[in-house]
């Protein structure tokens, strides 16, 4: 679920958040763990990033050398074309430059490119940048920033939250390389689910727990408990790094124990003495509620939460679906509610069909605790969280 700032911020259009510089580097440390040269001989285009504040650019520019890369290609977006602005200052590094324009410089987005040793101290880093204006406000969505795109090899950025679903599909469309940051629950979105099942896009090597701070000159509009006024960092939930990069963590498999062992040991009260697991009402699979307790010995199809994403290895793993409407044929549902209707705990019917939670990963029974689906016959059911469907590589017998 997004946390009261993203939804604050979704409302508002916010886009104003930026990435910070050990979070940058230790995500890209992780591919060139797993191959020092995945940079080397490319161009690199950071798409959404006022080269003079984001830590994206100046990553990429100190390590020019190091990681052999051929062009760094670095834009922003113009402050008038922007959701929010507020007391926009251009910089003494702007405003000094001999073609410092009053007007462009609120209505024009800027390019900045990192190609040679200009300033010649044989070294090639951000005092090698060379910037002018571009043509247009800098949208990634213009023909100015989709020839870019095009010449580029690899687009790495943290892109507008508002934005996210046009910014992907712009990404895909050209079918280049890319490391960028979004909410888990992009993973649902029906033209984003596809490239997860079809391992044309995963997850990086993440926030820790999915928590993220940034920074935003907005940070005080959000209050106590997600702005911490000492670090001056706001915190978002259920962030995450979308890839196609590879890296080592997606091959080294889970280790998981055996279904009659997660019966007697499990740390989770959900599963430890019970007699099996549960399968739903309406799918031919088991629920799995936690990714530490996926069966090493279950060779049917399981239904394991989101998260799983996070330590899926492609060996050890085949996605099936998600429990989202139009995203699970391979594991069709087998059972409609229209003919249930819903009811709260207090036994008092909401007023709505059962025919809400099609689809959903539904288990026969009631936790008292969350509204329930019943019918006729009295049968009781009640949907679980999100699902994804997954089935061991290889048989595990
Ligand atoms: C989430 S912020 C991240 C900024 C930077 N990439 C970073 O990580 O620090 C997204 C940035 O994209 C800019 N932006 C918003 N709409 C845009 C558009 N249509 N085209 C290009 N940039 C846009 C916003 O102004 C904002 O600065």
């Amino acid at each position: 679920m997004p946390n009261a700032i993203q939804t604050k911020a979704k409302n508002a259009k916010n886009d104003e958040f930026y990435t910070q510089y050990a979070d940058i580097e230790k995500e890209i440390s992780a591919y060139l763990e797993f191959d020092p040269d995945v940079f080397r001989g490319k161009t690199v285009f950071l798409p959404c990033d006022d080269p003079e504040w984001s830590n994206f650019t100046k990553y990429f520019a100190q390590n020019f050398e190091k990681f052999g890369l051929k062009k760094l290609i670095s834009t922003s977006y113009a402050v008038n074309s922007k959701n929010y602005k507020d007391g926009y200052q251009p910089t003494l590094f702007e405003t000094s430059a001999p073609y410092f324009d009053k007007v462009k410089t609120v209505n024009n987005g800027k390019i900045f490119t990192l190609t040679h040793d200009k300033t010649g101290d044989h070294k090639v880093n951000v005092d090698d940048l060379e910037w002018h204006y571009l043509e247009g406000d800098g949208d990634f969505r213009s023909n100015e920033i989709k020839k870019l795109r095009d010449e580029s090899d690899i687009i790495i950025t943290n892109p507008p939250f508002s934005l996210f679903r046009e910014f992907l599909a712009w990404i895909i469309e050209v079918e280049k390389q890319f490391v960028i940051i979004g909410n888990m629950n992009a993973i649902a979105y029906k033209e984003v689910f596809p490239l997860i099942e079809n391992d044309k896009m995963w997850m990086g090597n993440g926030f820790n727990a999915g928590n993220a701070y940034f920074s935003t000159p907005f940070a005080k509009d959000y209050g106590e408990g997600v702005y911490n006024p000492e670090t001056g960092l706001v915190k978002f939930r259920n962030v995450c790094w979308f890839t196609n990069l590879d890296h080592g963590r997606r091959h080294q498999p889970l280790p998981l124990m055996t279904m009659a062992d997660n019966l007697k040991f499990s740390k989770h009260k959900e599963i430890k003495g019970k007699k099996s697991y549960d399968s739903y009402d309406n799918y031919d699979a088991i629920e799995v509620p936690y990714t530490d307790s996926i069966p090493s010995d279950y060779d049917g199809v399981m239904g394991v939460p989101i998260s799983f994403l996070n330590k899926y290895s492609p060996e050890q793993f085949e996605i099936l679906g998600i429990t989202q409407r139009g995203c699970h044929d391979k594991v069709p549902d087998t059972k409609k509610y229209d003919d249930y209707w819903e009811v709260q705990p207090n036994g008092k019917k909401t007023g709505s069909s059962g025919g809400k939670t099609n689809e959903n990963p539904n288990l026969v029974g009631n936790d008292g605790k969350k509204n329930y689906f019943t019918n006729k016959e009295g049968v009781v059911i009640q949907s679980v969280y999100q699902r994804i469907f997954i089935r061991h590589r290889k048989s595990t017998k």
